[in-house]
C-alpha cells in the first residue's frame, strides 16, 4: 500500500534538483550489453525502473553497482540470453535488450514488455525492422525468441517515429555488420542521448537529432563513460505543478533545449518563463490561461506531459481541449481528477475541460505513471486533503515526487514501502 496525503493551496517557492532522466538512461543500460567490458553512468535517476533494469542485466551475467548516481556495470560476464519474466513484465523497457542481446549473443528470449496500460503497445515495428536485419523471429502471444548469427546493415523505413524501435535498430545496427540506414526515425531527445552514448563506445553515426541515422556497423567498442542528462519529463512536471499551485520556482539541471513545445505551452497558459545560469525559472501568479494542445511525436507536445497538462487545464480560467495521438487511452487519469471536482469531457481522443478554482481535496487512485504525477500536480489545487493511492506508479519514473515538491514548500507525505536495490559490487 502507497500513499501520497498533500495539502493543496499551498502557493510554490523555492528551487528543485531535476534528477537524470529515465528514458534516457534505460536505452543506455540495455546499449551497454553491447561492449564487454566496463560502462560508467553518471547522473542516474534512483528510480524502480532502473533498478529493474540493473535486476535484469545482473541475470543475464553482468555485475552492476549503483553507488549514489553513479552506476557501475561491467558486462564482460554476460551469458545469459533469456530475459527473466518477472523484471521483463514490470517495465516496458525490457524490449530494449532485442537489440543488444542479439547483437552481442545472436539470441534473445523475452517475454512482451510491461509497462503503463496506456494503449495496446505492440513491438511489431521493432520485430519487422530487426528482421530486415537478418534476424529470425518467433514466438507466440506470450513470449519473442529471435536468432541472429549475423546482423546485417541495411535501409529500414519506419511508418511511424518509433522511439523505442528507433532505440532497438540503432543498438542492433551498432553490431550489425555494414551500413544500416532509418528513415523516418523517431527525434525524441532520448534518441540522441543514446546515439551520442554509442559513440561514446566507439560507434559512428551520422544525423544524429535527424529523422534520418546512419550507422556504420562492425565497430570495435570500448569502455567509457557517460552524463544522462535532467529529465524533460520530470521537470514539465514540476513547470505544471506552478502552473496549478501558483508560485516561484526555479528548476535546476533542466534540459531547456529539449523542452521547447513544454516552454511554448506554459508560457500560453501565462507562465513567466526565465532561463538563466543553467536555472529554468517559472512565476505563475493567478489562474492559468486556457489550454489547447495535441501531442504528437517530436518535436510536438510530448504525451509524457498530456496528463500533467490536463491537470493543469482543470483549474484554467475557461474552456480548455486536449487531443492526444500518441496512446489511444492515455486519458484514464481523468475519472480521477473529476473526482478532484474537475469538469471534463472526453470524445474521439480528445479532452474538453471547464476549468474551475480550486478543486477538491478527495481519495483519488493512480493507474500509470504519468497520470498519478497529475494527480499530484491537480491536488496541489484543491482544497483540504486529497490522497493519491497506489502511488508506487510515479515511483517508477520519479525519484521522490514528494521531497521535490517538499523543497519548494508544497505540503506533501508518503506513506508505504518501495523495493530497494540490494547493491553488489562490481
Ligand atoms: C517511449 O515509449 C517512452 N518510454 C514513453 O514514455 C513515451 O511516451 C513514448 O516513447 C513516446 O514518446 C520509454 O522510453 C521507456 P513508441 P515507446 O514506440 O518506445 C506505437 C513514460 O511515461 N507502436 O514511440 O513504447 C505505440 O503503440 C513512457 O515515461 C507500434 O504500433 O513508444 C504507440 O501508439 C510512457 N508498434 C506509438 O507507436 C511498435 O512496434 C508510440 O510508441 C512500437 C510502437
Amino acid at each position: 500500500m502507497s500513499v501520497i496525503r498533500i495539502q493543496g493551496l499551498q502557493r510554490l517557492h523555492g528551487e528543485i534538483s531535476i534528477q537524470g532522466s529515465k528514458n534516457g538512461v534505460l536505452p543506455v543500460m540495455a546499449a551497454a550489453l553491447l561492449h564487454s567490458g566496463i560502462v560508467v553512468i553518471k547522473n542516474v535517476p534512483v528510480i524502480q525502473d532502473v533498478f529493474c533494469m540493473m535486476d535484469i542485466l545482473e541475470s543475464l551475467g553482468c555485475r552492476c553497482c549503483l553507488e549514489g548516481h553513479t552506476l557501475i556495470l561491467d558486462t564482460r560476464g554476460l551469458c545469459c540470453w533469456q530475459v527473466p519474466e518477472e523484471e521483463g513484465r514490470r517495465m516496458r523497457s525490457s524490449v530494449m535488450l532485442l537489440g543488444p542481446l542479439l547483437g552481442r549473443l545472436h539470441q534473445v528470449s523475452t517475454c512482451y514488455p510491461g509497462g503503463c496500460s496506456i494503449g495496446r503497445r505492440p513491438i511489431d515495428l521493432h520485430l519487422s525492422a530487426l528482421e530486415q536485419m537478418g534476424a529470425k523471429i518467433c514466438g507466440d502471444e506470450e513470449r519473442v525468441e529471435a536468432f541472429a548469427g549475423k546482423l546485417c546493415g541495411t535501409d529500414i523505413r519506419l511508418c511511424f517515429p518509433s522511439v523505442g524501435a528507433t532505440e532497438n535498430i540503432l543498438m542492433a545496427a551498432v553490431a550489425a555488420e555494414g551500413i544500416t540506414r532509418i528513415y523516418g526515425a523517431a527525434m525524441e531527445p532520448e534518441i540522441e542521448v543514446l546515439c551520442r552514448f554509442l559513440e561514446t563506445l566507439g560507434a559512428k553515426i551520422d544525423g544524429i537529432g535527424t529523422g534520418f541515422l546512419q550507422v556504420h556497423g562492425g565497430r570495435t567498442l570500448h569502455d567509457g563513460e557517460f552524463v544522462v542528462p535532467g529529465d524533460r519529463i520530470v521537470a514539465g512536471t514540476y513547470l505544471g505543478a506552478v502552473m496549478a499551485a501558483g508560485g516561484d520556482v526555479c528548476l535546476l539541471g533542466a534540459p531547456a533545449d529539449h523542452m521547447g513545445e513544454t516552454l511554448d505551452a506554459a508560457r500560453k497558459a501565462g507562465c513567466v518563463i526565465e532561463w538563466k545560469e543553467n536555472r529554468l525559472c517559472a512565476k505563475m501568479d493567478g489562474r492559468p490561461r486556457p489550454v489547447s494542445l495535441s501531442t504528437g511525436p517530436y518535436p510536438e507536445f510530448s504525451t509524457d506531459l498530456q496528463s500533467v497538462m490536463l491537470a493543469v487545464s482543470c483549474v484554467a480560467s475557461g474552456e480548455s481541449k486536449i487531443q492526444e495521438n500518441v496512446f489511444e487511452e492515455r486519458f484514464a487519469t481523468a475519472g480521477e481528477l473529476i473526482r478532484l471536482g474537475a469538469e471534463i469531457r472526453i470524445e474521439r481522443g480528445t479532452a474538453f475541460v471547464r476549468g474551475k478554482y480550486p478543486l477538491r481535496g478527495n481519495c483519488v487512485q493512480a493507474f500509470d505513471l504519468r497520470g498519478g504525477a497529475a494527480l499530484v500536480v491537480a491536488a496541489l489545487a484543491a482544497e483540504g486533503e486529497s490522497q493519491i493511492h497506489d502511488c508506487f506508479y510515479i515511483c517508477r519514473g520519479y525519484e521522490d515526487i514528494c521531497r521535490d515538491l517538499t523543497a519548494a514548500g508544497a505540503r506533501l507525505s508518503f506513506k508505504g514501502d518501495e523495493i530497494g536495490y540490494e547493491e553488489n559490487t562490481v
